[in-house]
């Protein structure tokens, strides 16, 4: 028998700050968890082709036991949509331009096969709060990015066992 990943992008404007550490935090708790989930990260923007984290997003991440430098940035893309089950926006900026694209898709004919959600979609903590972006800000902002991520992704990977929304696709079609 095949099985297939659960497949999860996450999603900011740079892909430099709060997607990579999204990712890392992500992928960690369902991979702690048992859970057969593949985590991705993009960005809205093409501001950063191909670049590693911001060195202050590698540096608050590795004090938190988490690495991030081997990331590298990408914009999101057509295939994304088709690709991936899951989207998580950072931000509801992030959340409408991921719609619209969407939306796009769908008139031209073409896959959409994820679910759009915030981040903080499931989070007790932040409940449907933005992951702010830190880029023009201090230490702080970087660090609470960190403790959002680890919250929504705790949240999320409860709600895919409660729902067992990952098994459920692990082995759809086999
Ligand atoms: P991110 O942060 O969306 O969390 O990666 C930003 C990174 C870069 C820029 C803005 C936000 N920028 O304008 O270059």
């Amino acid at each position: 028998m095949t099985s297939s990943p659960y497949r999860v992008l996450c999603v900011c404007l740079g892909n430099i700050c709060r997607s990579p550490t999204a990712e890392v935090i992500l992928q960690h708790y369902a991979s702690m968890a048992g859970l057969m989930v593949e985590v991705d990260s993009a960005g809205t923007s093409n501001y950063h082709p191909n670049k590693a984290p911001d060195p202050r997003t590698q540096q608050h991440a590795k004090d938190s036991g988490y690495d991030v430098s081997q990331l590298r940035a990408r914009q999101v893309q057509a295939q994304d949509f088709a690709d991936f089950d899951l989207i998580l926006a950072m931000d509801n900026s992030n959340l409408a331009d991921l719609h619209t694209q969407a939306q796009q898709l769908r008139a031209q004919n073409k896959a959409v096969n994820a679910q759009l959600a915030l981040m903080s979609e499931h989070c007790d903590k932040y409940p449907k709060q933005p992951v702010p972006d830190p880029y023009y800000g201090g230490a702080e902002g970087f660090k609470q990015v960190i403790q959002q991520c680890e919250s929504a992704a705790h949240a999320w990977v409860e709600h895919w066992q409660l729902t067992k929304t990952v098994q459920n696709k692990n082995y759809e079609n086999n």
